[in-house]
């Protein structure tokens, strides 16, 4: 199945977004403010996300996108990456079986090869097991940058190019890279949250969320639940997106 761009093609308008993408932050201060470890945190956080995949499924959305670990992170203290790895693979081991019987896709894109190889096992494996699900497609974004994603693009389109031996001159249509974008199998992100009050992207998905809906919620991650998740879709419904018409265009006049 392939989707063109939200940019181009303009998406039926509808109260509940098709694709959400998340940025989940202040899982650390929300730890520090109860005189918790970071890591008291990120536990926490795992919570907040099981809840949001149930409560997006049972929705009917069909892509949930969650920023799990940037291509920044790295520069957290060692022992904070690693325990964030740990989570990862616990979740991982923990989860895959529910989301399996829950009809969940689920998929994973970043730079994986940073990663150890037993994790890129599992996560191959969680992969292929739930590649037939059709309910909803969750995708973790793990060693993900915004701009990682365009330069990987950007790479497989110049080999492509040049095992086609097409010439030099050619002019690359924006088809022609997004294809090749980690996210390439989704629609654009109708609704983008971002929990932990910072406004800014972060280098989340710097391509996709050309014409999606920001919204940004002053709770920390661990405190989201489906109550903010509805307040968040229930915003969205009352957006009236434009896509660069008018606003007489857009409620169907000419
Ligand atoms: C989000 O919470 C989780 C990750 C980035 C992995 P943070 O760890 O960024 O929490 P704050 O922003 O420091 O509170
Ligand atoms: C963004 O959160 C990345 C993830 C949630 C994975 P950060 O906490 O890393 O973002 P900054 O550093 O505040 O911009
Ligand atoms: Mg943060």
């Amino acid at each position: 199945m392939s989707f063109t761009s939200s940019t181009q093609s303009v998406p039926a308008a509808g109260a509940i977004p098709r694709h959400i993408a998340v940025i989940l932050d202040g899982n650390g201060r929300w730890a520090t403010r109860r005189h918790l470890p970071r890591a008291a945190g990120h536990r926490k956080g795992v919570e907040a996300v099981r809840a949001t995949v149930e409560g997006c499924a049972r929705r009917g959305v069909e892509f949930l996108t969650l920023f799990a670990f940037s291509s920044e992170n790295w520069r957290r203290p060692a022992e904070e990456v690693s325990l964030l790895m740990r989570l990862f693979l616990s979740a991982l081991q923990r989860e895959v079986t529910q989301l399996h019987r829950n009809g969940i896709r689920l998929r994973i894109v970043g730079d994986l090869s940073r990663f150890e190889p037993r994790l890129q096992k599992m996560i191959a494996d969680a992969e292929a097991r739930t590649a037939g699900n059709t309910r909803m497609t969750l995708t973790i974004c793990a060693n993900y940058g915004g701009r990682w994603d365009i330069m990987q693009a950007t790479n497989a389109l110049l080999r492509q190019r040049a095992a086609q031996g097409v010439p030099l001159d050619q002019p690359v249509a924006e088809d022609d890279l997004s294809r090749h974008l980690s996210l390439a199998y989704a629609p654009e992100p109708d609704l983008f949250i971002r929990t932990g009050g910072e406004q800014r992207i972060s280098n989340f998905l710097l391509w996709q969320l050309a014409y999606t809906e920001l919204y940004f919620c002053e709770c920390f991650w661990p405190e989201f639940n489906d109550q903010r998740l509805e307040e968040a879709i229930q915003w969205y419904g009352q957006r009236e997106r434009r896509f660069g018409r008018t606003s007489v265009q857009t409620r169907g006049g000419s």
